[in-house]
C-alpha cells in the first residue's frame, strides 16, 4: 500500500485541499490528512472542528484518513510508517516556502520525500486565509469551501442583513 501524507493547517478545509486530496489519490492507494495542532496560531477554528470538517467534506472514503500532529513533521510521518509528504503548489508565490519546507524536512529525514501536486486551474487563487477573510467580511464563499464549511462559516460569521 502506498501511503502519502497530506499536512496543513485546513483553516478551513477548501475545495483547493479536497482537489489535491482527490488529485493525490490517483497515484497513492491511501492518504494521512494530517491537520497541524499550532497553539501559537491565531485560529479561525479548533483543530476539532477542522478535522470534523474536513471528515465531513470527504465523505466515507476509506482511503482517507485524518489525523493530528504536533510537532516536527518528519517525526509525526517516522510514527506513521510514511516517508511520502503531499503538497499542493498553487503559484510561484508558494514556491519559496515549500522548496525551504521541503530540503528543511529531507534534511531533517533524508528518508522523506515530498511531491508536489499543481493546484488545479480553478482553484489556484483560492487559499484558507483568503476565505476566512472573505467570509469574515461577508463575502460569498459558495464555490471556494464545500457546502460543510460554507455553514460553519455562516455560523462563525453571522450575515447581520
Ligand atoms: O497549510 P500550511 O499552514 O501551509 O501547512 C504547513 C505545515 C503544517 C505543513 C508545516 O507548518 C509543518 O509541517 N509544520 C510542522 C513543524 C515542522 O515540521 N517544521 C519543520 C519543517 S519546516
Amino acid at each position: 500500500m502506498r501511503i502519502a501524507l497530506y499536512p496543513g493547517s485546513f483553516d478551513p478545509p477548501t475545495h483547493g485541499h479536497l482537489s489535491i486530496i482527490q488529485r493525490g489519490l490517483k497515484i497513492f492507494d491511501g492518504l494521512t490528512v494530517a491537520v497541524l495542532r499550532n497553539p501559537a496560531k491565531d485560529a479561525l477554528f479548533s483543530v476539532e472542528e477542522r478535522v470534523s470538517l474536513l471528515k465531513g467534506a470527504l465523505g466515507n472514503d476509506r482511503r482517507v484518513e485524518v489525523k493530528t500532529f504536533s510537532g516536527l513533521l518528519v517525526k509525526f510521518a517516522q510514527q506513521e510508517g510514511v516517508n511520502t509528504v503531499l503538497r499542493g503548489l498553487r503559484a510561484v508565490s508558494d514556491f519559496e516556502y515549500e522548496f525551504q519546507m521541503a530540503n528543511m524536512n529531507r534534511k531533517l529525514d533524508s528518508g522523506i520525500e515530498t511531491l508536489f501536486m499543481m493546484t488545479g486551474e480553478d482553484y489556484f487563487y483560492i487559499s484558507s486565509r483568503f476565505v476566512r477573510d472573505v467570509a469574515r467580511l461577508g463575502g460569498e464563499v459558495a464555490g471556494l469551501v464545500p457546502p460543510n464549511v460554507q455553514a460553519a462559516l455562516a455560523e462563525k460569521f453571522p450575515r447581520k442583513d
